[in-house]
């Protein structure tokens, strides 16, 4: 099966990513170990002043392309970005949607908050045609604390994204929690590694795929994993399930959760 990791830092000295080419093939090798057949690259954009890394961020990706190649890693490439949220977001540049399809498009909220204004910025977006999809929302202050905003998102249009490694608890015991409640409502499109470096944040999303198809089946995590990734890659639409409201699990309930293996 082709698992497409659609979240990841991975060129070098862009962003806090890879430092050195040696770092970028050392992440690339161990997706591939991993079962990572494609990876999309996603460096940080926090303001439109970063878009003047553009030509150097596609120069190392056509040139990290030719590298694989010559090492015989069979792993596909796209280009997109990470997005930082700004009320003056701007999607007119090669690098903002993904393979510059011109619709689908990674963006991040700051950790602490949901922007202001944001419904409203992201519909301008959708009634445009373009895709909006969210960053790791289980790390989101304001999600972890009211996640029936994650609802409104996906009705609204938006598509989630989770990290891998909320699902194996890296980011603590609420982030894995938010993480089970937006799978459980299927409010979930996308699992994304957001790969920094080989080992606190590794470019690895088998753990998250194993542990979504033991407890929400093989079906849903072929979607995500698969199906849905390739169609945004490509800028085709997706077919998603109806969005559930958000249960956060109950307190007394955590400790079967825990015996289940979660
Ligand atoms: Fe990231």
């Amino acid at each position: 099966m082709q698992k497409i990791d659609i979240h990841s830092h991975v060129l070098p000295q862009i962003d806090d990513g890879s430092q050195s080419w040696e770092e970028t093939m050392d992440m690339v090798y161990q997706a591939y170990e991993t079962g990572t057949t494609e990876i999309a690259i996603t460096h940080h954009i926090l303001r439109e002043s970063d878009f003047a890394l553009e030509d150097e961020i596609i120069e190392k990706f056509e040139d990290l392309k030719t590298r694989l190649r010559s090492a015989h890693i069979p792993v596909r490439l796209h280009l997109g970005s990470e997005l930082y949220y700004q009320p003056d977001l701007n999607l007119d540049h090669k690098i903002a949607t993904y393979n510059n399809n011109g619709v689908y498009f990674l963006v991040e909220f700051p950790m602490q908050t949901i922007p202001r204004y944001v419904d409203e910025k992201f519909f301008e977006f959708i009634i445009d045609g373009k895709k909006p999809i969210l960053a790791h929302p289980e790390r989101n202050v304001g999600i972890i604390e009211n996640p029936m905003r994650a609802y409104e998102f996906v009705q609204r249009g938006v598509y989630l994204q989770i990290n891998s490694g909320s699902l194996t608890g890296d980011y603590g015991e609420r982030v894995r929690q938010t993480a089970i409640a937006l799978l459980n409502a299927r409010l979930v499109h996308f699992v994304g590694s957001d790969g920094h470096n080989t080992d606190r944040r590794p470019l690895i999303i088998q753990n998250a795929y194993e542990i979504i198809v033991e407890n929400w089946g093989e079906r849903y995590a072929t979607a995500l994993f698969q199906d849905n990734p390739r169609k945004a890659m490509a800028g085709e639409m997706l077919k998603i399930p109806e969005p559930q409201p958000v249960e956060m699990p109950k307190r007394r309930k955590m400790g079967l959760l825990r015996r289940l293996g979660f």
